[in-house]
């Protein structure tokens, strides 16, 4: 798929999602928060939900786990203007709390596969085990951090939300070991290592829904 026709693709869905009522966490949202970043990025990150600055302002990972996030970016000279940046679910659960089931299939659904396919990222980034669960489900953070996965022709590389770097020095290090690896994976645009054999599926990445 051209990213020349990609781009009208993005545009009709984020401004389709924002108007979107497909689960109840629409009637508390103040806004949407789709995503940021270019079409064409080769690397897509997904977290978990907005919070509170990111749903005044519509944009993912603008508080401090956003800072983090950028240093990271920075530490192997990327910046989020060259990466597609987006959650699970599209608005903030009441109180910050973790987005049910339901909701993450509902937002799934609507709008994350059809995104990633839209991309079409080389690598997909989920940060931490909510992104992790609904990416590649049957793994651990703890065990999948900073490997390559490969699935539906695309890339995972799982890594610690920034919310952990932040609680923990632990995971700040970890955090900065898996750029490390990131920025080497980018420079080799080698092919993913690890297939964990229930996630070897042959499918073609351009399909549209029910991606992951
Ligand atoms: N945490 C997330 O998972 N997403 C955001 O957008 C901000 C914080």
């Amino acid at each position: 798929m051209s990213k020349e026709s990609s781009q009208p693709r993005l545009e009709l869905m984020v401004s389709e999602m924002l108007s979107c009522q497909a689960c109840p966490l629409s009637s508390d949202r103040t806004n949407v928060v789709p995503g940021t970043g270019p079409v064409d990025a080769e690397i897509m990150f997904i977290g978990e939900a907005p919070g509170a600055n990111e749903d005044i302002k519509g944009e993912p990972f603008v508080g401090q786990s956003g800072k983090l996030l950028d240093n990271l970016l920075s530490s192997i000279e990327l910046d989020r203007d060259s990466v597609y940046i987006t959650n699970t679910v599209k608005c903030r659960p009441p109180n910050n709390r973790d987005p049910l089931p339901s909701e993450l299939d509902i937002c799934q659904d609507h709008w994350l596969d059809a995104q990633i396919a839209i991309i079409e990222p080389k690598i997909i980034i989920p940060l931490g085990r909510h992104a992790l669960n609904r990416i590649l489900p049957g793994t651990t953070i703890g065990k999948s951090h900073g490997q390559t996965f490969s699935k539906l022709g695309f890339t995972i590389f799982p890594i610690y939300h920034p919310a952990a770097g932040l609680r923990q020095i632990r995971y700040k290090q970890l955090l900065v070991e898996d750029f490390k690896t990131l920025k080497t994976l980018l420079g080799n645009k080698r092919e993913p290592t690890e297939e964990p054999k229930s996630h070897h599926i042959t499918a073609k990445k351009n399909q549209q829904i029910n991606l992951f």
